[in-house]
């Protein structure tokens, strides 16, 4: 029992105790894990999971809990489902510890005991309980450990889109798929659908094509990020809830007035949420059904058309750059595969943007890594300051559109800046009949 010479070292000196009771943690027993049996079961059988268990408690009686609880809490016995605290009306209170740290009365700190008995709970309140741990008990992360193939990658991690949990399962987890979605359902709040991504992602939509693991194969889902609403087809556009604190932290440094050019806006978790904060918004994207969905959702939010203008084109604010905006942000999403992401993303950049006796590195403010897509592989986010010099040698064509839609945005910002209700309905039926003449032009 690797514990014990930890608690003996504790002895010696109360200040210890806290960092002990931390340390515990990783010295732990097979107590409150599934039973061995379950290795390797590929058919979900919820009986077999019944695990005999002898675990701690103290009846504390008539002691008030709120004085015993801040100094046994990390010692609770936590599981799902479990209640570590129960009262019956002939033993009175009991609290359960965790059997993995908590062998006998003298296995608590010191400190705890001395002041346990402060409370009159003493030795005589400690007992040793046979209980039987059940599935329900589990997390679906101890039973996924309990259940797959120990030598390799189990499943590693999964994310919610409103009812759907969906997982990306490597060749040797096939076997278990069933299993795997099944408990997934089962410890999942909310999930009413698991999915199994079938490819990467290759297509230009960027959705993927899944498999329904277990429940309805409905894919219609709804969900909150940023205080905004969103629904929309999952089997048919791209969404990652991974990337909401990104989301979020690009929202966060907007301000009200700014404009936002959201070239590929997929369902509008940037454009949305943008809106909302006044900001004035184009956003864009080539998916019919992405452009949908991000139509429903500004109405679903009710974003108002005074700042906010929805595209379905392919590029579309190429030529955009020419108009008379100043600074202009750009924020550059890429992968870099390698040990250097932010010099790999830095020359990512250099060798896709190549403009004529322009320094593109002189232009890069910073590269920040916005998460971990897998051990080698990082999404970075590369933000360029574009000033007049890059924005230089747009075609005639492309010239009078750029300069319709910067008119365009000018009226949009008095827009916002203005709060008079009559001068606002003119201003709008001016600039939507402009943004009208824009897309046509566009897409002619
Ligand atoms: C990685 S997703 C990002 C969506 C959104 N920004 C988000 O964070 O959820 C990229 C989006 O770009 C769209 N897209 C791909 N090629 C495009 C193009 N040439 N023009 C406009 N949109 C495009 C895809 O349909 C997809 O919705």
């Amino acid at each position: 029992m690797l514990y014990y010479p930890l608690l003996r070292l504790h002895q010696y000196s109360n200040q210890l105790s806290l960092v002990l009771v931390k340390n515990l943690k990783k010295y732990t027993t097979m107590e409150l894990k599934p039973p061995e049996s379950v290795y390797l079961m590929t058919t979900l059988n919820r009986n077999v999971f019944d695990k005999p268990s002898t675990v701690p408690l103290l009846h504390i009686g008539n002691t008030k809990v709120s004085s015993i609880l801040p100094i046994i809490k990390k010692l609770l016995l936590k599981m799902e489902n479990f209640k570590p605290i129960t009262h019956d009306d002939d033993k009175g209170t009991s609290i359960y510890l965790n059997p993995e740290i908590i062998k006998n009365w003298t296995d608590l700190p010191e400190d705890v005991r001395q002041s346990l008995e402060e409370l009159n709970v003493q030795v005589t309140n400690f007992k040793l309980e046979e209980i039987t741990l059940k599935y329900e008990n589990f997390s679906s992360e101890s039973i996924f450990k309990a259940v797959l193939p120990k030598d390799k990658e189990g499943v590693s991690s999964f994310t919610k889109v409103g009812h759907i949990v969906h997982v990306n399962l490597r060749e040797h987890l096939l076997d278990y798929k069933n299993l795997i979605g099944e408990v997934l359902l089962d410890k999942v709040k909310g999930c009413k659908s698991v999915v199994n991504k079938l490819n990467m992602i290759d297509n230009t939509y960027r959705y993927f094509q899944m498999e329904v693991l277990k429940g309805t194969d409905n894919m219609l889902t709804t969900l909150k990020e940023n205080n905004c609403k969103f629904e929309f087809d999952f089997s048919t556009v791209y969404w990652n809830s991974r990337l909401c604190t990104e989301h979020e932290r690009i929202v966060k440094a907007l301000n009200p007035g700014d404009i936002l050019f959201d070239v590929f806006a997929g369902v509008g978790p940037f454009s949305i949420p943008a809106a909302k904060k006044n900001c004035i918004v184009y956003a864009n994207d080539l998916n019919p059904e992405s452009y949908k969905w991000l139509i429903h959702n500004k109405k679903l939010n009710k974003v108002s058309d005074d700042c906010f203008k929805g595209f379905n084109l392919d590029d579309a604010f190429i030529g955009l750059f020419e108009a008379d905006i100043n600074p202009i942000t750009l924020y550059v999403y890429c992968f870099a595969k390698g040990e250097n992401p932010e010099e790999i993303a830095r020359n990512l950049i250099k060798e896709n943007f190549k403009i004529k006796n322009v320094d593109i590195d002189s232009k890069i403010t910073d590269i920040f890594r916005v998460r971990t897509v897998s051990s080698m592989k990082e999404m970075m986010r590369v933000t360029l300051k574009l000033d007049r010099d890059i924005l230089v040698g747009v075609p005639d064509d492309k010239k009078r559109k750029s300069e319709t839609l910067n008119e365009d945005v000018q009226l949009k910002k008095s827009c916002i800046d203005k709060n008079g209700q009559e001068q606002e309905e003119k201003q709008q039926c001016v600039q939507s009949s402009r943004s009208q003449e824009f897309k046509n032009e566009i897409q002619s």
